[in-house]
Order: C-alpha cells, then sequence, then structure tokens
C-alpha cells in the first residue's frame, strides 16, 4: 500500500475514531501486517525451495495454467482443476508419511502437470513413477522435465502417460496414489471405481495422498480406506480390506 494513502487512512482514523480508537486500529493493522508479512515470507520460502529445485535438475514446473487455456480432447476438462503444481517440501512431507520400503511400489500422480511430483517421488526407491496428465502441453512440458538427469534419483522407471485419469488402468503392483485436487466428485469418483475394481481383481497394498482434499468424502464413505496420517496440505489412506 503506498505511503501517501496509508497516512490518509491514519489521519481519516484519528479524526472519525479519536485517540482511543485510533490507537485501536493501527494496533490491529500493525498486527494483521506482521501476520501476513509472516505468511507471505512463508510462501516465499517455499517457492524458493520448489525454485531451487527446479533450478538443480534445468527444469520448470512453476506457474498457474487455466483449464481453458489448455488443449484437452476429453469431455472431462469440464471437471478438471488447472494446474499448480504441490510445493517441493509438501510432497516430501508426504513421502514421509509413507512406510519406508517403497521398492516394490508404483506411484501414481493423478493429473501430473508438468511432473514436478513425479521428479520428487522418483529420488525415492519406488520400482515405478507414473504420471498421468490430459493436456497435451502439460503432458509434453512433463516428459522433457522427467528426461532431464536428476543424479538423486532412485526410482527404477518414470514415465507420464497422455490420458483422461478415468481411462487409466492402475498397473497391477503395490501402489501410492496422489491426488492434487486434480479435478471434480464425478470423476473423482469414477478413478476410485477403477482403482477399487483393481485392487478387488488383484489384492493388494494401495495408499492415497490427496492433497487439498476437496472429495475426501468419497473416500470416506469407504471405511476400507483409513486415514493414517494427516498434514496440513492434505491426508494418507491405505486400503485395508475385509479380512
Ligand atoms: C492442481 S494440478 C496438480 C499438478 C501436479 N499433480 C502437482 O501436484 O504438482 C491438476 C492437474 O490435473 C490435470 N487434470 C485435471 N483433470 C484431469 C483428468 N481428467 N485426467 C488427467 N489429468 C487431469 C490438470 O491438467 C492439471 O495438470
Amino acid at each position: 500500500m503506498p505511503a501517501k494513502s496509508i497516512v490518509q487512512r491514519l489521519i481519516t482514523s484519528w479524526h472519525r475514531d479519536g485517540p482511543a480508537g485510533f490507537t485501536a486500529v493501527v494496533a490491529k493493522n500493525v498486527g494483521h501486517y506482521i501476520g501476513w508479512s509472516r505468511v507471505v515470507a512463508r510462501m516465499k520460502a517455499s517457492d524458493n525451495r520448489s525454485r531451487w529445485f527446479d533450478k538443480s535438475i534445468g527444469v520448470d514446473t512453476g506457474g498457474i495454467l487455466e483449464i481453458g487455456a489448455l488443449s484437452i480432447r476429453s469431455r472431462n476438462a469440464m471437471h478438471g482443476n488447472r494446474y499448480q503444481a504441490t510445493a517441493v517440501h509438501v510432497v516430501e512431507d508426504f513421502l514421509d508419511l509413507l512406510p519406508p520400503a517403497v521398492e516394490e511400489f508404483c506411484f501414481i500422480d493423478f493429473g501430473a502437470g508438468k511432473g514436478r511430483v513425479l521428479m520428487v517421488a522418483a529420488r525415492r526407491p519406488f520400482l515405478k513413477v507414473v504420471g498421468v496428465e490430459f493436456a497435451q502441453e502439460l503432458h509434453a512440458v512433463a516428459i522433457d522435465n522427467i528426461a532431464h538427469e536428476d543424479r538423486a534419483r532412485r526410482a527404477k522407471a518414470v514415465e507420464c502417460v497422455h490420458i483422461d485419469a478415468v481411462d487409466f488402468e492402475p498397473p497391477p503392483m503395490p501402489l501410492v496414489c496422489y491426488f492434487y485436487n486434480p479435478f471434480g466428485p464425478t470423476v473423482m469418483g469414477v478413478v476410485i471405481d477403477r482403482l477399487m475394481r483393481s485392487l478387488r481383481a488383484q489384492p493388494r497394498d494401495a495408499y492415497v495422498i490427496y492433497a487439498d482434499p476437496a472429495h475426501i468424502g468419497l473416500f470416506r464413505r469407504d471405511p476400507r480406506w483409513r486415514e493414517i496420517a494427516s498434514h496440513r496440505a492434505g491426508v494418507v489412506l491405505r486400503f485395508v480390506p475385509d479380512q
């Protein structure tokens, strides 16, 4: 806010609220400003971490892209949420909440965007890391990004599939499914149903990491999905079949 406007507001408050009211207004605004600066500082710090991650590999996974600005040949475009990547430290926090032995697991990012989550997950020893993305431009960027050399990579394979999430068949191995609120409840419901069918046909271990879990109710309606951990950015669930 420009200095002149602040001074004008202070003068207005002095005349309008009197000395006691003026002091209260100033105290409130200073508190607000300090609180807000802290939030901004935290956001900048997390951005810096993600930027540093990108720089260390030589990629760019930042930015926001609206669905309407992307080439998507799917009737589900109307249910999709815009591209915005999860902060690197948040992905790492989520991965730390999983059991330590992930060597047999396939990690899938539903709505993988530019592939940031794939690259962070690939630094863990997953058997496979797969991105599922329906926007042509984002898929192309993800393919390019995951092709960059990352000396910290430990996953055996990393790939990105250009497909609508509703058409993606989960591979027949233990799963970690990552969702950063990629789509609305209609598509989310279909994706969960497909996942459940796959788990019924081939019972195996399955975890879900759901960041910004807008439609968590779709999991909560089935008690076999147990919330095993929570984070300020979302939840981790494990599928526990009936004994
Ligand atoms: C919020 S971004 C998340 C990006 C990435 N997972 C991350 O956390 O950094 C949501 C992504 O889901 C994609 N998306 C939305 N609906 C989809 C669908 N039906 N099939 C595949 N991708 C979809 C969007 O194009 C966008 O890239």
